[in-house]
């Protein structure tokens, strides 16, 4: 028996075989620009530990809006960041119709219609004294069920302020299916949900929380996932899907890239992934040091997550990323 010469490199010779045989091809339409409007503020302000970012003004968000909107960017995901003079126990500037959130989704959806996905972050985090994503019990742990409720109100308000999707962040049990029938009771059956199904307790979230000022002291680990745990993080997925997701979220992306795989094989509901600042923050120092090619690794960190089977990532790259792929 003679053997034919099988020689995998044949397909790697020129560019352009590489191009014909590529598996896995980034398109602009499915990352989604995670955006900061802080209350208050006259110029845009620069966060330090995510450089090329920023805190914006109603009007340079709809600059960087239009920018992403431009460049072929399929959503954004939208952050509000209050006034400390703003924060209280419960959040409640997060529900308020005239919130800095509230009136970032209504200047995004006046604005583009529906020529983008308008979406807000449903968690109460950067609007609470505490900054801790739920409300606290006497014993200052997390109160689950108390929590429940403040998120179905702050979807609802998300919805009249024009989102067409909601995020929730906060790793409350339930909350999918609280949200879920809060926005039908209100006649917004069409809003969907995006869940940030799987999210875990890890160290990635640090330069976020420059971002939005956090106030937290201690840490989430009584409500988001503990890093170790894959299983755990199928159960989350699966209750969300159940309780009526319309899109399930692993969070942080490339650290997490098992997890995306596996409920990628488990679902058939859209999966994202969420590039978030700590994996951002890495690549642009080391890039600035000169230890790195700073655009290969960025196309190469997203092509990953969506090899791994994320269809749509969320990333502070987006707009760059966007205009580099045309
Ligand atoms: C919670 C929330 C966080 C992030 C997104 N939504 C912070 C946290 O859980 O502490 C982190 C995103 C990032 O690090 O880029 N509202």
């Amino acid at each position: 028996m003679s053997f034919p010469d099988i020689r995998p490199r044949r397909l790697r010779r020129t560019p352009a075989i590489r191009r014909l045989v590529e598996e896995t091809r980034l398109a602009p339409a499915e990352l989604i620009l995670p955006l900061f409007l802080k209350e208050g503020i006259s110029e845009p302000r620069p966060i330090s530990s995510l450089p090329g970012t920023v805190q914006h003004t109603r009007e340079s968000l709809l600059k960087a809006a239009h920018e992403a909107v431009s460049a072929g960017v399929g959503g954004l995901m939208l952050y509000g960041v209050p006034d400390n003079a703003n924060k209280d126990e419960t959040g409640s500037a997060g529900l308020d119709p005239e919130g800095i959130l509230n009136v970032g989704l209504r200047d995004l959806r006046r604005e583009f219609g529906d020529d983008t996905v308008v979406m807000g972050d449903v968690c109460i985090d950067e609007f609470t004294s505490h900054g801790h994503c739920g409300v606290l019990a006497a014993d200052g742990s997390v109160d689950n069920d108390a929590t429940l409720a403040i998120y179905a109100d702050m979807a609802v308000a998300q919805a009249e302020a024009g989102a067409h999707m909601v995020g929730p962040s906060g790793m409350m049990d339930g909350q999918i299916g609280v949200i879920r029938k809060a926005l039908d009771k209100a006649g917004h059956q069409d809003i969907g949900i995006l869940a940030y199904s799987a999210k875990y307790a890890g160290a990635f979230y640090g330069p976020f929380r420059e971002a939005v000022e956090s106030t937290l002291q201690g840490d989430r680990r009584q409500y988001q996932q503990d890093p170790p745990n894959l299983r755990e993080a199928l159960r989350e997925v699966d209750l969300d899907v159940a309780e009526g997701a319309d899109i399930v979220m692993v969070k942080p992306a490339l650290a997490y890239l098992d997890v995306i795989a596996a409920i990628r094989q488990r679902v058939d509901v859209p999966v994202a992934a969420y590039q978030v600042s700590g994996e951002y923050a890495m690549v642009e120092a080391a890039a600035e040091k000169g230890w790195i090619d700073r655009e290969r690794v960025i196309l190469e960190s997203l092509t990953s997550i969506k090899r791994a089977g994320a269809q749509i990532v969320l990333t502070y790259w987006a707009s760059e990323v966007a205009r580099m792929l045309r």
